[in-house]
């Protein structure tokens, strides 16, 4: 039998996961769980890139993160999930593979640049932070990953860590294979005013949200501003909960956008429907979330097994890579 591929997923720990979490990653990870080999990690030291003023959040932050994936499906026991600070041999890798790439490489990243132009980093960014892709390789190589689940923001990093694997195998020895890129099938989920979900911008929904606080969440979405009356006909492209309704009930949003046409449905009655279908959705996570977050030793037991598998295979790849280096 040939050995299952191996992923390597990761996430950084900014709190409780909401619904754009959950579309863009969380539930390709349970879905990917069955054919692959997962490793998942709490990427806790890229936090230090953006925030390094304010760590004082980010354990906390971790374990919250770690619950939510248990709560969605993913199973420890297949699947370990642990903490990227916990695991030194990160820092160490990074640490060699920052000198084969150039910095005038890592300035052309897309990803790295746009954060810059928001942060109004163009400038002064740290060299951490435009090291951001660099340590992701380490993250993604050190379990020698053969695929990688990304959206696509994330897809230029994976292309660094190829090129890393390749001038690495190149002037030491064949270390590491070159992961794929597994995108992300379904596009951002927009938040609830119709720009991308995020918890900077207070526009989301989140997995642990009651029936009542996602009721409240929901009335407030974007919907379709030339509707005055419910009679008038709407229009659905564009529509935030008409979004959601494509995702999470694929099955009756065909006819949901010919009652919105027709003036047959008001956004406020939409709305409630849409309201119930997310609760009813998240319910299973809800009632999950409720056992861990009142056994929280059982998911430090998790994170601790989790350590100890990655640990017990980054120590394996890192002395494989000190060899070839003809180092340490
Ligand atoms: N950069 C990723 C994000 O912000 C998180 C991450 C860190 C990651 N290391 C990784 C993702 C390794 C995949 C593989 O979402």
């Amino acid at each position: 039998m040939t050995r299952k591929k191996r992923i390597l997923s990761g996430m950084r720990p900014t709190g409780r996961l909401h619904l754009g979490n959950y579309v863009g990653a969380l539930e390709n990870w349970v879905r990917l769980q069955k054919t692959y080999s997962s490793f998942h990690m709490v990427a806790d030291w890229h936090m230090l890139t953006t925030s390094v003023e304010n760590t004082c959040r980010i354990r906390d932050n971790s374990m919250e993160v770690v619950i939510d994936w248990l709560a969605a499906g993913l199973d420890p026991a297949e699947s370990p999930m642990f903490v990227q600070s916990h695991v030194r041999e990160h820092a160490e890798l990074h640490l060699i593979l920052s000198m084969l790439i150039t910095v005038p490489r890592l300035q052309r990243n897309p990803t790295v640049k746009e954060q810059a132009r928001d942060l109004g980093l163009e400038v002064n960014m740290s060299y951490g932070h435009l090291g951001y892709p660099v340590l992701q390789a380490a993250d993604i190589l050190l379990y020698k990953a053969d695929a990688v689940p990304v959206g696509e923001d994330q897809a230029p990093h994976v292309e660094i860590t190829r090129e890393l694997a390749r001038r690495f195998n190149q002037v030491f020895k064949p270390v590491f294979p070159e992961p794929e890129t597994l995108l992300t099938e379904f596009a951002r989920l927009p938040g609830l005013d119709g720009r991308k979900m995020s918890k900077s911008l207070d526009n989301t929904i989140t997995l642990s949200d009651s029936p009542e606080e996602i009721q409240k969440r929901v009335m407030q979405a974007y919907t379709d501003p030339a509707r005055i009356r419910a009679t008038d006909p709407g229009h659905p492209e564009g529509c935030v909960v008409y979004a959601y309704h494509q995702k999470f009930a694929p099955g009756t949003s065909a006819q949901t956008a010919e009652d919105c046409r027709k003036g047959c449905l008001g956004c406020v009655a939409h709305k409630k429907q849409m309201a119930q279908i997310l609760s009813d959705i998240l319910a299973p996570m809800r009632e999950k979330r409720r056992h861990f977050e009142s056994h929280r030793d059982e998911v430090m037991d998790i994170i601790r097994e989790g350590d100890r598998k990655a640990r017990a295979v980054a120590e394996s790849t890192m002395a494989e890579a000190r060899e070839a280096l003809c180092l340490g």
